[in-house]
């Protein structure tokens, strides 16, 4: 009987929801509705609607760059079996979610065509994490978080309809949910960072992070991935290996360098290489490859740092899963046996990883990383644009480019790639590239979700939110901290080897440019190894060796760098004060109560019998309306900016009476809010 009652409130709940949602009735509607038994708890989450050529596979092309498919979304809330939802219309997302499409806006745009239709939708949760803030995101299980149709989703079936280019209404019913894969291993977790089954060489480890479990009130979980070298012997604790830590994305079963890939896993497992150049035979490097898998609510990987708004990660994965392993496994635990290496996403994370731990790693070689320095984040001059998808003389930022005969081919600016991205979730939980961008540089946002460093649909760059980026920008925090207590000039000196080409595809040589120049600057020529090579698009190893040439490579730097080598790493250089990156401090700066403290209402001064007002302080972005209030009476709303000063306009000499200003604040993702000033008496 209860339970009943309480379904009939939940899909009363829903409809309102429905209600809300609909935001114009021209075209093309969508009525999506829930099957039986899918849904049995009130459910928040996004829709995503894909239209794809009539015959294809919707999912099979979603890329921005490649895109044939038409995508909406549109969050929604309470959904459950039974229950359905309408998605019409569409427009530029300001202060208000409702349906964003890519390419095109709104369903209404959609051009008449025959497609292949299929709608899916992300399921959130809400959490209260350790800090206050509350989130409704995905948390996904083992499948490296895929953007649209990853684990736990629901599905429509693809169903083949003509769109008309006239009053339409198109149904369509949730009736599957995307399972996990088949996970075989043993460890803890379930599905969570995956669960494989072990072979010779490869090894799957996977904790439970107490770090990360606190922070987001639920088991949360890291995995390592670990490849031993031909010739381990798990009982023979006296032969022991040094580690390199390849960062990367989401791995799945495969260890570092994708093992097992074509020709690498055989030698790898064979134990003899043969040198590219003499094909002479030669033993493999002895060293332990591992990579680690770390999905979060926010994209495939963490960074391998501690952010306020995934959380610590770089405790996770640096105080809690690499003791473990240096337990589990015969590794040299030293910080001269542990290197850092990775491109791309990884490149990034490889270097943070030793900037931030000197005291744990030796060195890195990090290649076409992503911005070192947000002079340029990727081509956006970030600290001297005042928006980051149109430069001053009008012209568009590229975001993706590839070169034919040392031509330069745009493939998406910008603006089309994060509009891309905001077809597919609010409030950076796209996971997509931007966003993740967003959630690891930046602050929570008073809406607890990642303070956002520019509107998403204009790109207007708030400096403000810009601000707290830096202590993410690594030249800025490198420089910062050239001396003082962590010492890095001496410390990172000679132990940061980088390496991109002229050509990368996302512009990623601009940034390492940015960071050569301020860190050599201080340091002089060579204090940062600097490779860039001319023409070389994104990818590939360490300044383009073959596998083996750069294991080769990184051993060597071991050798040399060991107790007993050439030039061994001082203990001055790996000592504790180095640190950076602290939990503690991350989350007191980004975290909930800072966010709160950042705020304050609008306020009223009495001055030679005038009011003067600000409007306060709201986060970045946050448009705003005031209202006089006089002796209690609200009058007409007028927009006012943050900062700006606002005279009440006295029209009487001698009438006196009470004037207050409400402010009203509106952002995307964000509440509507009004607040009030103090009152004071004013010539009316
Ligand atoms: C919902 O409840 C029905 C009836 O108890 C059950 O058969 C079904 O498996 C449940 N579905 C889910 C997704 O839990
Ligand atoms: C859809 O396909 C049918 C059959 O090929 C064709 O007759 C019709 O014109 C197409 N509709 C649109 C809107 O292109
Ligand atoms: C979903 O509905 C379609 C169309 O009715 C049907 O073909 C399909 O088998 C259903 N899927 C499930 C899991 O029930
Ligand atoms: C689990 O085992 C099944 C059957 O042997 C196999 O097909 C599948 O690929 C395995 N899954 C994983 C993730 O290892
Ligand atoms: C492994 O090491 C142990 C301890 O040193 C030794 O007794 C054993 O013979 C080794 N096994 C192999 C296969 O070499
Ligand atoms: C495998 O070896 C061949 C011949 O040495 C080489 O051309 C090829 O690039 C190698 N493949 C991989 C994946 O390393
Ligand atoms: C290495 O070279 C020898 C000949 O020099 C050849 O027989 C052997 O197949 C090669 N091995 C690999 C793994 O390429
Ligand atoms: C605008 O400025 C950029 C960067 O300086 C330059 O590459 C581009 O050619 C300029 N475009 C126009 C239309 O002037
Ligand atoms: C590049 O050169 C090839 C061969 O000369 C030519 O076929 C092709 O069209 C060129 N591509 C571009 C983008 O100019
Ligand atoms: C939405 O905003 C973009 C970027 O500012 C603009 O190009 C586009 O015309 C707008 N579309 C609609 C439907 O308002
Ligand atoms: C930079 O590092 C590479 C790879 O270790 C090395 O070959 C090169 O000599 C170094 N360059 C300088 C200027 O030290």
């Amino acid at each position: 009987m209860l339970a009943r009652k309480l379904s009939a409130w939940l899909t009363w709940s829903a409809s309102l929801a429905v209600a809300q949602s609909i935001t114009s009735s021209s075209g093309l509607q969508l009525d999506i509705s829930v099957a039986n038994g899918l849904l049995n708890e009130s459910t928040n989450g996004r829709i995503e609607v894909l239209f794809a050529p009539q015959g294809t596979d919707p999912l099979d092309d979603t890329d921005v760059t490649s895109s044939l498919d038409y995508i909406y979304g549109e969050n929604v809330q309470g959904l459950i079996s039974g229950s359905a939802v309408t998605l019409a219309g569409g427009s530029n997302l300001t202060t208000r979610t409702g349906v964003y499409g890519w390419p095109l806006v709104g369903l209404q745009d959609l051009p008449s065509g025959n497609y292949s239709v299929q709608a899916f939708m992300n399921i959130y949760e809400t959490v209260t994490r350790s800090d206050g803030s509350v989130v409704s995101v995905r948390f996904p299980c083992g499948d490296g978080a895929p953007p649209i149709g990853g684990y736990g989703s629901l599905l429509t079936t693809i169903s083949d309809i003509e769109v008309s280019g006239n009053e339409q209404t198109v149904s369509l019913t949730f009736n599957d949910t995307v399972l996990a894969g088949e996970f075989n291993g043993s460890e803890i977790g379930g599905c969570s960072q995956g669960n494989y089954v072990d072979t010779e060489f490869l090894k799957y480890i996977k904790i439970r992070s107490d770090a990360l479990s606190t922070f987001w009130g639920r088991e949360m979980y890291v995995g390592a991935t670990v490849l031993l070298p031909f010739g381990y012997n798990q009982t023979d604790q006296s032969t022991r290996y040094p580690v390199l830590y390849h960062q990367n994305h989401w791995t799945a079963n495969q260890g570092a360098f994708r093992y097992p890939v074509a020709n690498f896993s055989s030698e790898w497992d064979a134990g003899m290489i043969n040198a590219t150049d003499t094909m002479e035979a030669r033993e493999t490097p002895k060293m332990i490859l591992i990579t680690f898998r770390h999905e979060t609510p926010f994209y495939d990987d963490s960074y391998a740092v501690n952010t306020a708004n995934i959380g610590p990660y770089g405790v996770a994965l640096n105080d809690e899963l690499i003791p473990h392993l240096d337990k589990t496994f015969n590794t040299i635990g030293e910080p001269y046996a542990r290197v850092q290496e990775g491109g791309s996403t990884g490149g990034w994370e490889s270097a943070a990883s030793l900037v931030f731990r000197p005291d744990l790693f030796g060195v890195t070689f990090t290649s076409y990383p992503d911005s070192l320095d947000f002079h340029r984040h990727q081509d956006i001059p970030l600290y001297d644009s005042a928006n980051a998808y149109v430069r001053d003389n009008g012209s568009m930022i590229i975001s993706i480019r590839t070169f034919e005969n040392d031509t330069q081919v745009n493939l998406a600016t910008v603006a089309q790639e994060n509009h891309w991205e905001l077809s597919q979730g609010t409030s950076s939980r796209s996971f997509l590239q931007w966003d993740i961008w967003n959630t690891v540089f930046g602050v929570q946002g008073y809406n607890n979700y990642p303070l956002e460093p520019w509107n998403k649909v204009t790109g207007e760059i708030y400096p403000a939110a810009v601000e707290y980026w830096k202590s993410f920008d690594l030249s800025n925090y490198i420089t910062s901290n050239w001396g003082g207590p962590k010492n890095l000039g001496e410390v990172l000196k000679n132990r940061i080897f980088i390496y991109v080409g002229t050509h990368d595809d996302y512009f990623l040589n601009e940034g390492v440019l940015e960071f050569q120049k301020r860190v050599n600057a201080k340091g002089g020529d060579g204090w940062t190894n600097v490779t860039v090579l001319e023409g070389q698009p994104h990818g590939g190893n360490y300044q383009r060796r073959t596998t083996w040439d750069f294991l080769e490579l990184a051993l060597q730097w071991v050798e040399d760098h060991a107790p007993d080598g050439k030039t061994p790493l001082s203990p001055d250089v790996t000592k504790a004060s180095s640190r950076g990156n602290d939990w503690t401090e991350v989350i007191e700066r980004g975290g909930r109560q800072a966010a709160v403290a950042r705020q304050s209402p609008p306020a009223l001064t009495s001055r030679w019998g005038g009011v003067v007002a600000t409007a306060g302080r709201w986060d970045p972005g946050v448009v705003l309306e005031a209202q006089w209030i006089v002796n209690g009476r609200p009058t007409a709303s007028f927009p006012v900016q943050q900062g700006e000063q606002i005279r009440f306009e006295s029209h009487s000499r001698w009438q006196k009476g009470q004037a207050q200003l409400a402010v009203t604040g509106r952002k995307i993702g964000y509440g509507d809010e009004t607040r009030y000033s103090n009152t004071v008496w004013a010539r009316l």
